[in-house]
């Protein structure tokens, strides 16, 4: 049975993501992501699972790749409806784990620990398939998420602080037996204050290898990020490509 995963992008979350994702906007982490995912589409379509605002997937079309999107929150496209240059991009409404989108791919990719949001391993499974299905012969899947942080979390303990200041506290609480991971925020403005929690299920590297395998896909490259900086043990995330058959 297919479950419908929860919305946590509705419109209380939708109206501040370009405001508290600003960071990830900023050309020094934006265009490197963007330079990386034109060069791999060439002159091939590229399918965004999770396209949300289209913070990604407005630059990449800038650039002359058709981009298309897969969305489940109606209040995150909505955002990416009211900018200049969405006119070009298609959004189909859906879970990204199982909703087909019409075409054929040269290349897919689920940036900023998207993958996470499917909180089980079958969903992420299933993802994996939906991506391979989707794809051209010879087509990439790049995914860029954090290398799960244990090695920070003492024996015994569960939560650990991913930010400190004055008007944002975040820290993640981890069910290690479950592998799964829920980010609090605590954010504070104006004299008031908000707090959001959104699930999510780590994953490692080595086994979405073997999830990209069971959908007959293969590793072909793995960084520490955009630019290229080569993956270590010391890496805190890790931007990774597979491939399908040629
Ligand atoms: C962290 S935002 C990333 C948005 C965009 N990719 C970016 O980099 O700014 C995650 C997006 O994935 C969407 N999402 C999460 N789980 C999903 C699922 N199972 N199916 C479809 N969309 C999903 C959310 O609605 C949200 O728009």
């Amino acid at each position: 049975m297919i479950l419908v995963p929860e919305n946590h992008f509705g419109e209380p979350v939708a109206e501040h993501y370009d405001a508290q994702t600003a960071d990830r906007y900023e050309p020094a982490v934006l265009d490197p992501t963007v330079d990386f995912l034109a060069e791999l589409a060439g002159d091939r379509a590229a399918l965004e699972l999770g396209i949300g605002t289209g913070r990604v997937a407005i630059p990449l079309s800038r650039r002359g790749v058709t981009v298309r999107g897969i969305d489940l929150s109606e209040a995150m496209v909505a955002r990416l409806r009211a900018k200049p240059g969405a006119e070009r991009i298609e959004v189909t409404m859906g879970d990204f784990a199982h909703t087909r989108a019409p075409g054929a791919f040269g290349l897919a990719y689920l940036v900023y620990n998207t993958i996470g949001n499917l909180t089980s391993q079958d969903e992420q499974v299933a993802c994996f398939q939906n991506v391979a299905e989707h794809l051209e012969p010879g087509g990439r899947f790049v995914i860029e998420v954090g290398v799960p942080d244990l090695r920070r979390l003492p024996p015994g303990e569960t939560h650990r602080p991913f930010t400190v200041s004055p008007t944002h506290l975040g820290f993640d609480e981890y069910d290690v037996a479950a592998q799964g991971l829920i980010s609090h925020h605590y954010r504070f403005a104006d004299g008031r204050g908000e707090v959001r929690s959104f699930p999510f299920r780590y994953v490692w590297p080595s086994e979405l290898d073997l999830m990209a395998r069971l959908a007959g896909m293969s590793l072909r490259e793995r960084w520490e990020d955009w630019h290229r900086r080569p993956f270590t043990g010391e890496s805190t995330k890790h931007v990774s490509v597979w491939q399908k058959p040629e």
